[in-house]
């Protein structure tokens, strides 16, 4: 007899995604409907435009992942949504989608948390999630989590503003480029000089976990009246590595405070290739392992949610049909350290 299956939907911003997975390590698919496009002429995402537009596109991306994953809707065993943190409107669509799949096929369902998904999205494919140090930065979170085991987690810092990838998207409309930001930056700041301008690492050496990424963006404002267009090289260059700097700086401390061996890094900035090679390098020079999460996984996903719902399901949890949506991060989710 095969594993029992788990459909789960994401729609906490942007993607409209569905995956299917066999027990816990087993994708059997992954489909990804992104509305980046839709987004990109206002520099940013327009909840509204997205909830509609999950509305629009759910249907048939179930349908997709069923079809690609090769399985009847009546052979899956749970349902899996989203239900926060994210955009109230969007995370709705996915996690009511769920909790009706489960009612009309009289099925478990499970609520994940999409910060979880991130978190354990390095260790996907595995039976088992190591203890750890994980670094989540994405565009609505920057968070250094110490991770115990699945389900077990204690929250060490966050941002105080605005998160890494926020703050990649806000300068890169600063600089005139498109949205997400991250990459854009990123491949600019491939030609330019990190040293040429002085950026702030703000809270470097706060002396705790926290960060805060907004003065940066304001430093980088104050100085573009100074500079030309072809200066914009060096600017994200040295944007990129400010950023990356105080994640490494921080990621490192943490690592040490905790006596922990291993770091896992995830979310849409863990694609980021200066932070893999920077941190991979001084995680080499403290004695630090290190497993990022592969590139595919890094962006919002559903393969990650159905991986954190299988090991849930496998550990006896499952969640109320009555269970709400919650849009902010709240504490739920460390209050098992
Ligand atoms: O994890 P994700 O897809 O969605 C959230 O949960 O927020 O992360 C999206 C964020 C955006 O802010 C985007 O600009 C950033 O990740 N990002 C990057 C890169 N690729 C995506 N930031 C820096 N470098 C990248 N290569
Ligand atoms: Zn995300």
């Amino acid at each position: 007899m095969s594993a029992p299956l788990i459909l789960a939907l994401e729609t906490s911003c942007d993607e409209t995604a569905v995956a299917v997975i066999e027990g816990v390590t087993r994708l059997r698919s992954s489909v990804i409907a992104s509305q980046a496009e839709l987004h990109a002429a206002y520099g940013g995402v327009v909840p509204e435009v997205a909830s509609r537009n999950h509305l629009a596109q759910v249907r048939g991306v179930v349908g997709q992942a069923l079809e690609e994953a090769g399985v009847e809707l009546s052979r899956i065993g749970a349902f899996a949504g989203t239900t926060g943190p994210g955009l109230a409107s969007a995370l709705l669509v996915g996690a009511s989608a769920a909790k009706g799949l489960a009612l009309a096929a009289e099925k478990p369902f499970l609520a994940v948390n999409h910060v979880e998904g991130h978190l354990l999205s390095p260790f996907f494919g595995s039976e088992e999630v190591p203890p750890c140090i994980g670094l989540v930065v994405s565009g609505g979170h920057t968070l250094l989590v110490d991770v115990e085991s699945a389900g077990h987690y204690r929250l060490l810092g966050r941002t105080l503003d605005d998160a890494a990838g926020e703050a990649f998207d806000k300068v890169a409309k600063l600089l005139g480029l498109g949205y997400p930001g991250g990459p854009e930056i990123e491949a600019v700041a491939r030609g330019g000089c990190a040293e040429r301008f002085a950026l702030p690492r703000s809270m470097q050496c706060s002396g705790d976990h926290n960060f805060s990424f907004s003065g940066l963006k304001t430093a980088v404002r104050y100085l573009l009246p100074q500079t030309a267009p072809a200066d914009r090289a060096d600017l994200c260059a040295g944007f990129q590595e400010a950023v990356v700097d105080v994640l490494v700086g921080k990621t490192v401390r943490a690592a040490r405070a905790r006596r922990r061996k291993l770091v896992a890094v995830s979310g849409g900035v863990g694609g980021n290739a200066r932070l893999r090679e920077r941190l991979a390098a001084e995680a080499a020079h403290c004695g630090l392992e290190v497993r990022f999460a592969e590139p595919w996984l890094c962006a919002d996903n559903a393969a990650m949610i159905a991986y954190v719902a299988a090991l849930h399901w496998r550990a006896g949890r499952t969640s109320p049909l009555g269970q709400d949506i919650v849009p902010t991060l709240g504490q739920d989710l460390f209050a098992n350290a």
